[in-house]
């Protein structure tokens, strides 16, 4: 993928992204949405995990990851005594996009064109960041790092090379093994946990 980034990005350090990510006018999801929601962890993390966007908890306080997908994916860190403090959490999409039903909010995947707008942002992380590993979580993440050819079924745990050298994969996201049914959730977060067993020896 072209490291392309906008000037206002080039260059700047990751509070510096943040910041100037708060007020990220690039695509339309910003208005509807409570807040921008940037990635964490350590600026020097060895692996960088990303997401698809935001869901209503992270929308709304502000943080990756801490909503029922983000506990899943506490759940499988834990299993595999991989410690979430050392990684770097963040999503391809950096607004919560969604459908009003009543009250209620509904998750609604990002569209392509949200993707390629938000994409700066994702690739100067990666560039500050300079993780050793990336592991996108399911296929929007997948397909924002590794190219648009990226096909989860076929591709799903095995490694790819950037062009500047970082490897990484993609594996299934957190929230669509909770979209399955009972009887079929196990299954799929087995899956999950067994992509994740190859950054063990990532982790310190
Ligand atoms: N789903 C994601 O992809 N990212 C989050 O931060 C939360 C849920």
């Amino acid at each position: 993928i072209p490291l392309r980034q906008p000037a206002t990005a080039r260059g700047d350090d990751l509070d510096g992204l943040r910041t100037a990510a708060a007020s990220c006018r690039q695509c339309p999801l910003w208005e509807p949405a409570t807040q921008t929601v940037f990635g964490e962890g350590p600026h020097d993390a060895q692996i960088m995990l990303v997401g698809e966007q935001p869901g209503d908890a992270e929308d709304l306080s502000g943080h990756p990851f801490v909503g029922p997908a983000g506990q899943l994916l506490n759940r499988a860190l834990l299993e595999l005594g991989i410690d979430r403090r050392t990684l770097y959490l963040t999503n391809a999409v950096k607004h919560f996009r969604f459908e009003r039903r009543g009250k209620k909010r509904i998750h609604s995947k990002p569209q392509v064109t949200h993707i390629n707008a938000c994409r700066p942002w994702l690739l100067a992380e990666i560039e500050q960041v300079s993780p050793k590993v990336i592991v996108c979580l399911g296929a929007s993440a997948a397909r924002a790092v590794f190219g648009s050819g990226f096909n989860l079924s076929r591709d799903r745990g095995r490694w790819h090379t950037l062009e500047d050298g970082t490897r990484g994969f993609g594996t299934v996201h957190p929230s669509w093994v909770l979209r399955q049914e009972v009887g079929k959730r196990e299954a799929a977060y087995r899956l999950l946990v067994d992509d994740l067993m190859a950054l063990r020896t990532h982790s310190t």
